[in-house]
Order: structure tokens, then C-alpha cells, then sequence
């Protein structure tokens, strides 16, 4: 390998649905790659933390669009990870309750509040590239030219699996079936809705993680990531 990842790939996307394994492992690449991780759910999270907390009427369109717009949100990358901030607050841990979860449709289903998040996701990446970037529109409306896509899946038992072990760990009092049920709700509303709904961008890689320990899966999105490097390489020798 002559060149490295940094210098011949700007945007890696990974899009999947909730419990995928999409969060690990756009973290875990970009810290095995060098690259900044752009957590686009956190965004969406940190929008709906704030509409709660404000009191919003959640079905308002101009008023979450509003807030989308003056939202003072800021992702800060630190050694362990991304740290999430409201004017200046760490909101890292309050975005990851039940109640954000439940409720960041309603932001995310909003026409107008996308088409501001996704500005503010171009603008990031100007400043952060290169970048693993991971949400559910990244490769098919975020970053549509990116040179490496990933679609990452896994059964809805797994996924629910998954999440239910996380909230355990952060002290959350829910059940395997409440989490199992919410995941199938939210995985008919994402994919079903009318604006950028989830679905596996044209030329993605589809990775299914349900039997895959994250070690496995990192190695399986790396293993791609230098293939692509040594196509771009040919392509390059060729020119
Ligand atoms: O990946 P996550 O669970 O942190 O995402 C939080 C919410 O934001 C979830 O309702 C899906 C939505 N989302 C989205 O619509 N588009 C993205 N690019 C990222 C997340």
C-alpha cells in the first residue's frame, strides 16, 4: 500500500437501522483509520433533547424547523469518543434515554428540519474530513458521492438484544420486549416515511452483523476499505 486511507478517501458512510452495530463501528473504524467519526443520530437526538426540555408542541413544524435552525449544538471529538454539547453543556449521556429515542421521529421525519441537519452535516464534514460518517441517509442524500458505502443489518432479535444490554448498563428500567417492540415501530416509521427513508444506498456494501462479534465487523469494513484503496491505487498507476 503506497498511499494511505487518509490521503485517497474523504467520506466513509454507514446507514442501517437501530442496533445494527453502525454506531461501533464507524467508531471503531475511524479510530483504526485515523479518520473523525460524524454521529449524525446524536444530532438528531440532541434536537429532540432540546425540544422536550423547551417544551415544544413536537407536531409544530416551524417550530422545531426554528429550533433545527438556532440550535447552538456542537460535536467535539475527545479520546473516548464523541462528546455531544448544547451551548456548551455536555448533553452526551441525555440523549441516549428512552424518551429521546422515542420521540426524534417527530424531528426526523420533518422535511425542514433534514434539510438543515443535512447543511449542517456538509459543513462538518468540510471541517472534519476524513470521516466515517453514520446515520440513515448518509449514503443515499448526505454524501451521495462518497467513495466507500456501508449498509449494516441484523436480525430485529439481535438488535433488540443489543440495545437492551446498553440501556441495562446505563441504568435505563426497560424490558427486552418493550425494546424488541420499539425497534420494529421505529424500523417501519424510518423506513417508511416520506422524506430520505432508510434504505441501502446504491453501491453500498451490505454487511449483516448478527453473528459477528465487533471485532469481526471492524475487520470485515477495514477488509473493504483496502481493497477500495488499492483500486483507487490501480486507477491512479493507470493516469
Ligand atoms: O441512530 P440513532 O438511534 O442514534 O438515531 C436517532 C434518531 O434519529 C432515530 O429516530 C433515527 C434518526 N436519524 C435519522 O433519521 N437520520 C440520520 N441520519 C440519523 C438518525
Amino acid at each position: 500500500m503506497t498511499k494511505s486511507a487518509k490521503q485517497s478517501i474523504r467520506v466513509i458512510t454507514i446507514d442501517g437501522p437501530s442496533g445494527s452495530g453502525k454506531s461501533t463501528a464507524a467508531r471503531k473504524l475511524a479510530q483504526r483509520l485515523g479518520f473523525a467519526h460524524l454521529d449524525t443520530g446524536a444530532m438528531y437526538r440532541a434536537v429532540t433533547f432540546q425540544a422536550l426540555r423547551q417544551g415544544l408542541n413536537l407536531r409544530d413544524s416551524a417550530e422545531l424547523i426554528n429550533l433545527t435552525k438556532q440550535i447552538d449544538l456542537d460535536l467535539v471529538p475527545t479520546a473516548h469518543g464523541t462528546e455531544v454539547t448544547i451551548c456548551g453543556q455536555d448533553v452526551t449521556e441525555l440523549i441516549r434515554t428512552v424518551e429521546v429515542t422515542e420521540n426524534a421521529h417527530f424531528i426526523a421525519s420533518r422535511r425542514g428540519v433534514r434539510d438543515e441537519m443535512v447543511k449542517r452535516q456538509r459543513k462538518l464534514a468540510r471541517k472534519l474530513a476524513p470521516l466515517v460518517a453514520e446515520g440513515r441517509d448518509q449514503g443515499t442524500v448526505v454524501f451521495p458521492h462518497a467513495q466507500l458505502k456501508f449498509f449494516l443489518d441484523a436480525d430485529p432479535a439481535t438488535r433488540a438484544r443489543r440495545r437492551y444490554q446498553q440501556l441495562q448498563s446505563s441504568g435505563e428500567n426497560v424490558t427486552y420486549e418493550q425494546i424488541l417492540s420499539g425497534i420494529q415501530t421505529r424500523d417501519a416509521r424510518d423506513s417508511t416515511r416520506s422524506t430520505a427513508p432508510l434504505e441501502v444506498p446504491p453501491g453500498a456494501i451490505i454487511v449483516d452483523t448478527t453473528n459477528m462479534s465487533v471485532e469481526k465487523m471492524v475487520d470485515e469494513l477495514a477488509r473493504h476499505v483496502q481493497r477500495i484503496l488499492s483500486t483507487l491505487e490501480q486507477r491512479q498507476s493507470k493516469q
